[in-house]
């Protein structure tokens, strides 16, 4: 079948054959129908997360139960041949502390931090016998992929494969922040910072919470666009004069912010996030940085002000109760998901959507199969 391989990080893809081996006990065989473009692939093309390859890279993705390997309870975990099902990159091993306590986003024993299927091997190969490991445990930049079951979620009848892929990544993890991490109540003032797939997901996660005011901020203004129809209250077009732009923004919120989100992963406006708190605000970290970047702010006021700043990783997500929890929002018309995806590529046109989304140009773009 053919895959987007990366090499090494830092590398461009290659279009390559690969073959997949049968799933082994508690995985299952998905052929994929739609894989989303997010910026956390590019973070390991460009080298920003440098990992060892070669690995079939993509994680925002869906498709079509082909086979279930041994083990794979077909009662217990609702998965089937024919099923649609969209795929978690935070396999939970569901044994340890973390999966235990309902905390599936911090599981200490995930196969997918190390790139591997849960028992530290891949099914993927070379022509040659060579191995290339699953980005994320789940690879879906590929024809077809060889997944843990409990990766595998299946989705509401009439889900399409492209929302199911985007719930995958960027909807979990906005929407999730929004309404896991931060818990915004009804009536709240809410900022966003950048306006990818993940910073629109948020846009959409506070109009569910019912936020009352949400200023939306990027630098690209037909992203502005696209927020104010998805509910955003107000937006302003970033540029360099920053103490111009935090009075703007700050003037917009109608006394607030109560919440701040960063969905870029820039030093610069994370600082920004953090700046614009108000006393008893929260800044919500959702972007990743290159790693070792650090970010800092005044403590004094922080602390007096009762400040606070929380990470988000996947937006708490607990794959099999809030994908589909996601899906029946969107098919009652709440979550207008499909409104991300701009452009349907072809395998070959990943590195051409990298470069678009390196430029902050456009929205989703979507390799379908
Ligand atoms: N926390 C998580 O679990 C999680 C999950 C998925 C993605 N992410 C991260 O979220 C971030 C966003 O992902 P995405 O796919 O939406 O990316 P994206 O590239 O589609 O969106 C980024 C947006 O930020 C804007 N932008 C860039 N620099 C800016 C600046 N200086 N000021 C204002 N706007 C600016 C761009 O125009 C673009 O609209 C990435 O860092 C990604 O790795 C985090
Ligand atoms: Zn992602
Ligand atoms: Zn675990």
């Amino acid at each position: 079948m053919r895959a987007a391989v990366l090499q090494q990080s830092g590398q461009p893809v290659t279009i390559e054959e690969v073959s997949l081996d049968e799933p082994k006990h508690g995985e299952v065989r998905v052929r994929i129908l739609a894989s989303g473009v997010c910026h956390s692939d590019l973070h390991v093309r460009d080298g920003e997360w440098p990992r060892p390859g070669p690995f079939v890279i993509g994680h925002e993705g869906a498709g079509i139960v082909e086979t279930l390997g041994p083990g794979v309870d077909s009662a217990a975990t609702g998965l089937s041949p024919g099923r649609l099902v969209a795929l978690s990159w935070y396999a939970p091993c569901q044994r340890c502390a973390a999966c235990r306590s309902g905390r599936e986003w911090l599981c200490t024993d995930s196969g997918s931090s190390r790139h591997r299927l849960t028992d530290g091997t891949t099914r993927l190969h070379r022509p040659d016998g060579s191995a290339v490991y699953p980005y994320c445990g789940i690879g879906t930049m590929a024809e077809a992929t060889v997944v843990p079951a409990s990766a595998a979620v299946p989705m509401p009848d009439g889900t399409p494969p492209e929302v199911a892929a985007l719930i995958g990544c960027c909807v979990s993890t906005g929407v999730g922040a929004v309404t896991k991490t931060a818990r915004v109540p009804a009536g709240s003032r809410v900022v966003v910072i950048g306006l990818g797939g993940v910073g629109l997901s948020v846009v959409m996660g506070a109009v569910l919470a019912g936020a009352s005011v949400i200023v939306a901020v990027d630098r690209v203004p037909a992203k502005l666009e696209l927020a104010r129809e998805l509910g955003a209250t107000a937006t302003v077009l970033a540029g360099a004069d920053s103490e111009a732009i935090d009075a703007e923004i700050r003037a917009k919120t109608n006394g607030g912010p109560d919440f701040t989100f960063e969905a870029i992963g820039l030093a610069a406006t994370i600082e920004q996030a953090i700046r614009l708190l108000p006393p008893g605000g929260t800044a919500i970290l959702v972007g990743m940085t290159p790693f070792g970047v650090r970010a800092s702010f005044e403590v004094f006021p922080f602390v007096d002000g009762s400040r606070s700043i929380l990470g988000s990783n996947y937006g708490f997500a607990v794959a099999s109760v809030d994908f589909p929890r996601y899906a029946r929002l969107h098919l009652a018309g709440r979550l207008p998901i499909e409104r991300l995806v701009e452009r349907r590529i072809g395998l070959d046109g990943v590195e051409d959507a990298f470069a678009r989304l390196r430029a902050g140009d456009g929205l989703r773009s979507v390799i379908s199969f």
